[in-house]
């Protein structure tokens, strides 16, 4: 699975977000060890607070699957569905990822301009994990 091909998968994740609030729709694609995808849309809530991002959304269907180990993950999103700037990961899910994935995990950001690469030590640098406890 190519970077792209994730990238397509998290974009069309975003059709399933339900972001009456927003407006913004976020998609996820997030690619385990095993070649699975699981899609993940953010999922909002009147009382706000209870809302989920497209990742942990993601993330909650692939551990409820089974998996554990995963290769990367592919986020996009827009206001009213239209890609433009950068849906980072925000610091609750970038948390999230690093209870399952290392430093050098790949996250793939697709804007309107094309794909960012990063790696989760990008994102969270100096983070806190399991491996201390
Ligand atoms: N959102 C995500 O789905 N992922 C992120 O990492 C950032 C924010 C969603 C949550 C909310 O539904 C909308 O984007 C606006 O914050």
């Amino acid at each position: 699975m190519t970077k792209e091909e994730l990238c397509t998968l998290a974009k069309e994740a975003m059709q399933n977000s339900y972001s009456p609030y927003s407006n913004c729709k976020v998609g996820a694609a997030l690619l385990s060890d095993s070649g699975k995808v699981y899609l993940g849309c953010n999922i909002e809530n009147a009382s706000f607070s209870p809302t989920i991002c497209a990742e942990r959304s993601a993330f909650a269907a692939a551990v409820s699957a089974g998996e554990r180990k995963f290769s990367a993950i592919a986020v996009t999103g827009g206001k009213n569905g239209e890609i433009d700037g950068a849906f980072y990961p925000c610091g609750v899910c970038r948390q999230v990822l690093r209870e399952f994935c290392d430093d050098d995990f790949p996250i793939y950001v697709l804007t309107k301009n094309g794909i960012i690469s990063l790696t989760l030590k990008d994102l969270l640098p100096y983070s806190f994990s399991n491996e201390v406890m």
